[in-house]
């Protein structure tokens, strides 16, 4: 169950300004209700991806991320991250396709799925995505017969770390059985260059990572052992991604990088990466729905005063058929109504229930908040809302997938690390924005393709 309390504005996670957040709503409310649409949509601040790609680089110098695709395929947020040099963690065919047509070239992704299709297999062999996961003796005979040039990454089980998501009874071969495997592929000649693991999806043990990176360390002694020079370690996802996660990912990256310095220090050879999801594209997404119905109940259990029996009920423009799915309420959204502050001064605080706009009685998107009264028509604002949500919607009901805007903040200048204030394009270059022409196209797609062209700042 789902239970949210209305506290006005939330507060800010430490990279995420009150001015970020307030032009963000500026922005929902003066420019895009306006259009009076019944379709839920989100607001992308791509400023947001820029200074996570910033900040991973600044904490993590050593690993190169690989977004895994899986988390957000928005196609204008991949055609950002390619112009910023950021490589890609494909699973299947369409999320291969989708960092193709952003212009990715076949060896920025790793093909990070233990197991795959045949026709998959057969896809990434035809187009040369030759750098790929595995974790079985039956995953190695089927990439000998259809891809044996593949460069090949053994995934390994990294137990008991506390996750939100946890992978480690999906994937992963147990560390003590790696020489059996690494010894298997050895016998069909294949090349395997490497070792990958998963810490579990919002890994709650910052540590955890330093864990899996000791035991990455002996599968590597094992396959020099047999023979293999290894010189990839993939360290997986598990980063967290919302406004308020930053110490968190702090920990994490502290404990990545001493694990690094002991087991793989600089100049050893090997390289590092990571398949961040979540950390990429959580907190750039911000989604406006619009409350479509409304009810009022009387809780007659509800043992409070007065006004905890009273429950108002709020149907929404989008659900768990949509936005919210099951899990959603896990990645650390806010609720923010679309109100000002006067407004909001004036309208009591009720319980309330918000529902999606389904007919299905399991479309429950938050079970229990406090929240001023709203009225239909009112927009109920949610951020953190940019992993595994667009990638999860459905049609059902023939209700429409929320729309996308994409927007830069006013502000043209970004605050760097030492609170100095920097152009958004030297921003952009100190990322190694190799393609800074492509860059601006994006900026010029997005002016075109919206009629508010005020709203976005032009290259
Ligand atoms: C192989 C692999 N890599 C990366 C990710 C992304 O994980 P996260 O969003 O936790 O960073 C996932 C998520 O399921 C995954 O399965």
């Amino acid at each position: 169950m789902v239970v949210v309390f209305f506290t006005g504005f939330p507060r800010q996670g430490r990279r995420m300004s009150e001015t970020r957040s307030q032009a963000i709503m500026e922005i929902i409310k003066n420019y895009i209700v306006k259009q009076n649409s019944d379709i839920p949509f989100y607001v992308a601040d791509l400023s947001d991806v820029l200074f996570k790609c910033r900040y991973w680089k600044s904490k993590l110098p050593r690993v190169e991320p690989f977004y895994a695709v899986k988390c957000n395929t928005d196609p204008v947020l991949i055609s950002l991250l390619v112009s910023l040099g950021v490589k890609f963690d494909c699973a299947s065919k369409g999320e291969m396709d989708a960092v193709f047509a952003a212009g990715a070239d076949p060896s920025d992704i790793i093909y990070a799925h233990p197991f795959k299709s045949n026709s998959f297999l057969r896809y990434a062999a035809s187009v040369k995505v030759d750098l790929m996961t595995f974790d079985t003796d039956l995953e190695l005979i089927k990439i000998q017969r259809v891809y044996p040039q593949a460069r090949l990454v053994i995934r390994i089980r990294i137990p008991n770390v506390p996750a939100a998501f946890p992978l480690g009874d999906k994937f992963g071969c147990e560390v003590s059985d790696a020489k059996k495997i690494l010894t298997f592929a050895q016998s069909l000649d294949l090349n395997v260059v490497g070792v990958s693991f998963h810490v579990g999806s919002l890994c709650e043990q910052p540590f955890a990572y330093s864990k899996a990176i000791g035991m990455a360390k002996e599968v590597f002694n094992v396959a020099e052992d047999l023979g293999y020079h290894f010189t990839l370690l993939d360290i997986g996802g598990g980063f967290p991604g919302s406004t308020g996660s930053y110490d968190t990912f702090d920990k994490m990256c502290y404990y990545i990088n001493q694990s690094l310095e002991e087991h793989f220090p600089e100049g050893c050879g090997v390289h590092v990466i990571a398949e961040p999801g979540c950390y990429m594209s959580n907190s750039a997404y911000t989604l406006c729905t619009k409350i479509i119905g409304k009810r009022i109940r009387t809780d007659t259990e509800a043992e409070d005063s007065e006004c905890f029996k009273k429950k108002i009920f709020y149907y929404l423009n989008d659900g768990a058929f949509g936005s919210f799915s099951e899990d959603f309420e896990k990645y650390g959204f806010h609720i923010k109504p679309l109100l000002s502050k006067s407004q909001l001064a004036g309208r009591p605080v009720h319980r309330s229930k918000l529902w999606g706009g389904t007919c299905c009685s399991s479309d429950v998107v938050v079970e229990e908040a406090l929240l001023p009264e709203m009225d239909v028509g009112d927009h109920l604002v949610f951020d953190n809302m940019g992993a595994y949500t667009t990638v999860l919607t459905t049609s059902f009901n023939g209700f429409p997938a929320p729309l996308t805007h994409y927007v830069f903040p006013p502000q043209s200048t970004y605050k760097t690390e030492n609170e100095k204030l920097q152009p958004f394009e030297d921003f952009c270059r100190d990322l190694g924005a190799t393609k800074l022409k492509s860059f601006i196209k994006i900026q010029e797609y997005i002016c075109h393709d919206d009629s508010n062209d005020d709203l976005f700042r032009k290259g």
